[in-house]
């Protein structure tokens, strides 16, 4: 193998991994804890609550818009766009515990870590929803 060929490869092998493992955890693996979506809902109840039900958060409607996409691109929505009334007024650590407990809202199992809110690391997890759950009583 020629000196090009071989560094082709390496490469290519070094390559492979990486974007591989771009947005390949899913949100069903348990990607924030629950101390997180705990302190999520308290900023929901104060921050969110006046616009919002679960129901615009959850079930058919969340997995139409999110399903697929990375966990960057929802904290970004939220970060830039809510409140509506205040878009962007929140700290980041606020926005990731939103993220959080919309994921928990969502049904989907908390693990032993917080999400970071740092949008390099949310872009390698992928949102994945289960579209049969319906938004739990208990979560709001
Ligand atoms: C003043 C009213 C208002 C407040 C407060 C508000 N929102 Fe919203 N939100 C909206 C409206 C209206 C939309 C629909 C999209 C639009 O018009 O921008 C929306 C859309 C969204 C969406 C997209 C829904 C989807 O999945 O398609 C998310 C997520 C969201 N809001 C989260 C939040 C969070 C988190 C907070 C609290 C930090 C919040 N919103 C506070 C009014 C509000």
């Amino acid at each position: 193998m020629g000196y090009r060929r071989r560094l082709a490869v390496l490469a290519a092998l070094c390559v492979i991994p990486a974007t591989r493992s771009l947005a390949q955890r899913s949100t069903l693996a348990g990607v924030y804890n629950a101390e997180q979506a705990a302190r999520g809902r308290d900023v929901y109840a104060g921050m969110c609550r006046s616009c919002h039900t679960a129901e615009s958060h959850t079930g058919v409607s969340f997995h139409k818009t999110w399903e697929g996409r990375s966990l960057s691109e929802l904290f970004g929505y939220i970060s830039t766009k809510m409140p509506k009334n205040e878009p962007g007024s929140l700290a980041p650590e606020e926005y990731a515990d939103l993220l959080a407990y919309l994921l928990k809202m969502n049904q989907m199992p908390a693990g032993p870590n917080e999400l970071p809110a740092d949008t390099v690391a949310l872009k390698t997890i992928r949102i994945e929803t289960r579209p049969t759950a319906a938004p739990s009583r208990q979560n709001r």
